[in-house]
């Protein structure tokens, strides 16, 4: 009933043929949740794996398992996150971009007293109330200054893994302060075990103790592969030349061991009988930096040009038709909230920023919902990073501050991604009416941006304070 109390109240400001395209998927999602029990969702996210870092597009890469899962499955080849890492989590976690949420720049530092904005349900508490059991696992990275802001009071049943950006893989340490927990409580048992081992332990473990359960589960995994630090047992490294250079050899055997630890999640769903009615969605959070490779495409993680938000990924699933298939619809990571719902049943979507692609997915024959989507927005550029709208074929990348007055600005890029997807020729002088018209969107959409939520970093989080473990309790809430 609230959902409903909701939509109806977004009506007014609803476009009329909007409204009609909205009734028609709600009364669509509702007559698939009717035919088919919910499915199991898998989401697996990569930590800053670049565009070149998957075997799909660059064959040094040794991933054979995820490269089985793309053979017979979806390869999403325009599906779009976040720059970074907060960012994007924050946005498949609601739906909503990231400049709504104060959330657009840089990730949570470790002692940033504050998190994800609480004024928003999160798609784990969403597919909770439709009958979900909701796993999360891995790297959290959305606040934890405060209770309030932790995984378990966001709507996961159960919490595993590491509260903060990035950790030494094998004694879980960051700065000084340990940072790992099983259900919020600190487990030491952890330390000296490689991260993705552990993780890749405890999905297996959550998918067997499903296994016979009427109820469907949501298991978000979040790897910290292939983030630094470059760290991975020496096991891995033998899939890779000797004379490669080093780092980026380490690098490429943290692809691998992230790579068997998609698997054994897959062997899981399979041995225990679940895989039949489980979709398995991979994705990287936002491209690499570093050691990482975003080859052909220009740019990396941090900036929105399309190495550092155009995501390898792909969905996997018994319940896709007509696969294996490359899928180049266009796709964000807020579309995940309400596609993940649909599946789930939901009947009534959320109006936010994302859509729901189910059909475009299992559909060969249905186009994308999206025509459009903004990269990110923000008064403020770091690095010369403002913002950057794509629509249909063509993205406006505008990167210095300046007061988005159509006329007045210095030169912003405009390409065709379609005929120039590496970004390599500037269409503004070309297409002037079009780079003008995009501008007045994104100068329109401003309107919606909010302040950067970035306090000053508060000493009270220091684990000094908290027996050696990074802990919450040093911060209100708003
Ligand atoms: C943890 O490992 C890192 C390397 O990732 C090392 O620099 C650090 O000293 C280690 N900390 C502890 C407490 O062992
Ligand atoms: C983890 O293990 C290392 C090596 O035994 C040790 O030096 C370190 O203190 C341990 N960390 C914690 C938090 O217990």
């Amino acid at each position: 009933m609230i959902t409903t109390m909701r939509f109806v109240a977004t009506c007014s400001a609803v476009a009329p043929a909007l409204l009609a395209l909205l009734w028609l998927s709600a009364v669509r999602a509702s007559a698939s949740a009717a035919a088919a029990s919910a499915p199991n969702i898998v989401f697996i996210l990569a930590d800053d794996l670049g565009w070149g870092d998957v075997s799909w597009h660059n064959d040094q890469v040794v991933s054979p398992n995820m490269q089985q899962l793309v053979d017979t499955g979806v390869q999403l080849e325009q599906s779009y996150v976040q720059p970074l890492c907060t960012p994007s989590r924050s946005a498949f976690l609601t739906g909503l971009y990231p400049y709504r949420l104060g959330r657009q720049g840089p990730p949570l530092a470790d002692l940033t007293p504050t998190g994800l904005s609480l004024d928003h349900t999160l798609l784990p508490e969403r597919l909770s109330q439709l009958g979900y059991a909701t796993h999360m696992i891995g790297k959290w990275h959305l606040g934890f200054c405060n209770w309030a802001y932790t995984p378990i009071a966001r709507g996961f049943d159960t919490q595993y893994g590491y509260l903060l950006g990035s950790e030494s893989h094998f004694n879980h340490t960051v700065g000084n302060g340990y940072d790992f927990r099983d259900q919020m409580e600190p487990e030491f048992t952890a330390n000296g075990t490689y991260g993705t081992h552990l993780f890749a332990d405890r999905a297996v473990r959550i998918i067997e103790e499903h296994q016979g359960s009427d109820q469907p589960f949501f298991l978000y995994l979040a790897l910290q592969n292939v983030h630094l630090p470059l760290e991975v047992p020496d096991e891995y490294l033998v899939h890779y030349p000797e004379d490669l250079d080093e780092n980026r050899r380490v690098l490429l055997g943290m692809v691998t061991a992230l790579d068997e630890a998609v698997g054994r999640v897959v062997q899981a769903l399979k041995d225990t009988g679940l895989y039949d009615n489980s979709v398995i969605v991979f994705s990287s959070d936002n491209g690499g930096v570093g050691k990482e490779s975003n080859l052909p495409l220009r740019g990396a993680k941090g900036s929105v040009w399309e190495g550092g938000t155009r995501a390898a990924g792909f969905v996997h699933s018994p319940l896709l038709q007509g696969t294996p298939r490359v899928h180049s619809g266009l796709m964000h990571i807020t579309d995940w909230y309400n596609t993940f719902l649909a599946l789930a049943g939901e009947s009534v979507l959320p109006d936010n920023d994302g859509f729901n692609q189910w059909d475009s997915l299992v559909n060969p024959s249905v186009a994308s919902p999206r025509t459009s989507f903004f990269y990110n927005l923000d008064y403020e550029g770091e690095e010369g990073m403002l913002g950057a709208l794509r629509l249909q074929d063509h993205k406006l990348v505008i990167t210095k501050r300046r007061d988005l007055v159509p006329g007045k600005e210095t030169e912003p890029w405009l390409f065709n991604l379609i005929e120039d997807p590496n970004e390599t020729i500037n269409l503004v002088e070309v297409e002037p009416g079009l780079a003008m018209a995009m501008q007045v969107l994104m100068l329109e959409e401003l309107q919606n941006v909010v302040p950067k939520d970035q306090p000053e970093a508060d000493p009270a989080g220091d684990p000094s304070n908290w027996g050696g473990v990074w802990t919450p309790g040093w911060c209100d809430v708003p």
